[in-house]
């Protein structure tokens, strides 16, 4: 499966996760990762089946450069792709810190992207971090979940189902 994980960070947490993410995922197949204000003449979407966003939450939502790179997305070019979407944040409920993760999922699916998981929290214990003891593992975790059932997904469809 060709698999994208596009992130953003701002002082390395985020990158952490998504690293841990990216590694868990190789064992579909090839994964390319970038960050998202690394490229701004685009990054190539040809050929993606699973796409994995993931940002900081900043002012409850999804950070600046990710929301551009999500912005710029044409209506519909995420037709068909599988999709999962991820952030890190303060430990305290959603409603309180806002989380990116759920503008980043609403987005990937107004696009056209089906998520195979519902949009994750990964905590920081201080703004600059470190990530709290065990993200990276429930990373991991999180990760071998999106891969089984992207898995899966991809093969219902491909038995018309
Ligand atoms: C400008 C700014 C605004 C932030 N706003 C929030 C917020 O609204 N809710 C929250 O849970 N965390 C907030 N945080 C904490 C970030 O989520 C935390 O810095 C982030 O998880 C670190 O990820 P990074 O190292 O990848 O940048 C904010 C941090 C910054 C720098």
């Amino acid at each position: 499966m060709n698999v994208l994980l596009v992130f953003d960070s701002r002082s390395g947490n985020t990158d952490q996760i998504a690293r841990a993410i990216a590694s868990r995922l190789e064992k579909l197949g090839s994964v390319r990762v970038f960050a998202a204000n690394d490229h701004p003449s685009g990054i190539q979407l040809r050929g993606v089946e699973l796409l994995v966003v993931g940002g900081p939450t900043q002012a409850h939502g999804v950070s600046h450069p990710l929301r551009a790179w999500l912005d710029d997305l044409p209506d519909a070019a995420l037709e068909g792709f599988l999709a999962a979407a991820f952030d890190t944040r303060f430990q305290v409920p959603a409603l309180l810190s806002g989380s990116a993760a759920r503008g980043i999922a609403k987005t990937l699916r107004r696009k056209g992207a089906r998520l195979v998981a519902p949009p994750e929290s990964f905590f920081v214990a201080g703004s600059e971090g470190p990530l709290q003891p065990g993200e990276i593992d429930r990373a991991g975790a999180w990760a071998d979940t999106i891969a089984a059932e992207a898995t899966r997904t991809r093969a219902k469809r491909g038995s018309g189902f």
